[in-house]
């Protein structure tokens, strides 16, 4: 344990963030439960959870001791009223505290949410045994398997982003077995890399309207499986015999079926992988739904002169195209070496 996190938990913070349910990624819940803090906490609570201003002084000589790393990491700054942190909180689940900030309906830099949490209680790793976290992100996946003793290799496209991971790395005392390379998914990994024993990816799977190839980091592609597709396709190489790999994806659903249920099961059965998909949330896809405002204000943020009743009916048409009803959070667990494909449908149907 680091000297940092060895303070924040004997002041209390894991205790603090422990009744929140399902490791919760809420910080209007943290405010509310603020309220009954005072002290020491308090002020290093206000300061890691709700982005509150201190001065310096007033913070423990552990925590004061990383300002200068979270400022050149960009996530904290200096300013009149002290130091702040910038867009991250302090977030703590499955034993891992991550600087990262919580999903929001706009594109965030760092993101870490429930998908992430769900995602991590599906995989299992052993000591030794190596792990790929692709989209890492500021690092939770990879950082939980470097807790168990897995050697883990990140690997994010945005550079301020993987800064994050490195820095969230040290926080956690497994910099040791982390390493956090920048780039495209398989991209920046050695040409003779040995296959992993896990591969880890919670993919960008916003639907976007930006033309194919073209998308930025939290977008994934005209039915949102680009990234999920292209991560697929290297799991051939990059995933040992025996191995595991766990995928997030948003998947298109029909009245007959996923619409890409067809292609997942050849994949499988080409490659020699068994593929569980399991599916969780349903998500609707007409004009007014949240998913489809959600890519209409996505992209407004880079087009801000288009008309938003038009991108309002291209992205409702990019659903209706594919004959989808609705659009379903899904997980993806792929085992090498077995020949299976099964959908569990959680929300019946
Ligand atoms: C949904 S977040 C996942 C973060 C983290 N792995 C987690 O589970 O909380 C997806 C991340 O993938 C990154 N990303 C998007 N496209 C990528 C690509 N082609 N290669 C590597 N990283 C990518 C984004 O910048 C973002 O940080």
């Amino acid at each position: 344990m680091t000297p940092v996190v060895a303070e924040l938990e004997r002041l209390g913070l894991a205790e603090f963030l422990a009744d929140f349910p399902g490791d919760g990624v809420d910080r209007l819940e943290w405010a509310a439960g603020l309220r009954r803090l005072d002290g020491g906490l308090r002020t290093v609570a206000g300061f890691l959870l709700l982005g509150e201003p201190v001065r310096e002084e007033l913070l423990p000589p552990a925590l004061r001791g990383v300002l200068p790393a979270l400022v050149k990491g960009g996530v904290a700054v200096r300013g009149a009223a002290g130091v702040q942190l910038v867009d991250v909180s302090l977030f703590r689940a499955g034993g891992v505290w991550l600087f990262a900030e919580p999903p929001s309906p706009f594109p965030v830099r760092h993101y870490f949410g429930r998908d992430s949490v769900a995602l991590s209680r599906r995989t299992g790793y052993r000591p030794g045994g190596r792990v790929l976290d692709l989209c890492s992100g500021p690092g939770f996946q990879g950082l939980v398997a470097a807790r168990q003793g897995a050697p883990a290799t990140l690997v994010e496209l945005l550079p301020g982003t993987a800064a994050v991971a490195r820095l969230n790395a040290e926080l956690n005392g497994v910099a040791d077995r982390v390493e956090v390379l920048v780039g495209d998914l398989y991209a920046p990994l050695p040409a003779e890399v040995e296959p992993y024993d896990r591969v880890i990816a919670n993919i960008p799977f916003l639907p976007t309207l930006s033309p194919r190839g073209e998308e930025a980091a939290h977008e994934g592609g005209e039915d949102g499986f680009s990234v999920g597709r292209r991560v697929l396709a290297g799991l051939p190489r990059y995933l040992a015999p025996g191995g595991a790999a766990h995928l997030t994806a948003l998947l298109l659903q029909t009245d007959r079926g996923l619409v890409a249920g067809g292609e997942l099961c050849a994949w499988a059965a080409e490659h020699g992988c068994g593929l569980t998909v399991t599916l969780t949330d349903r998500m609707a896809v007409d004009a007014d739904s949240d998913l489809v405002q959600t890519t209409v204000s996505d992209r407004l943020e880079t087009d801000p002169e288009a008309a938003p009743e038009e991108l309002t009916a291209a992205a409702a048409g990019m659903y209706a195209r594919h004959g989808a009803t609705a659009a379903r959070l899904a997980y993806l667990r792929v085992d090498h070496g077995m020949a299976d494909f099964r959908v569990f449908d959680r929300a019946g149907g």
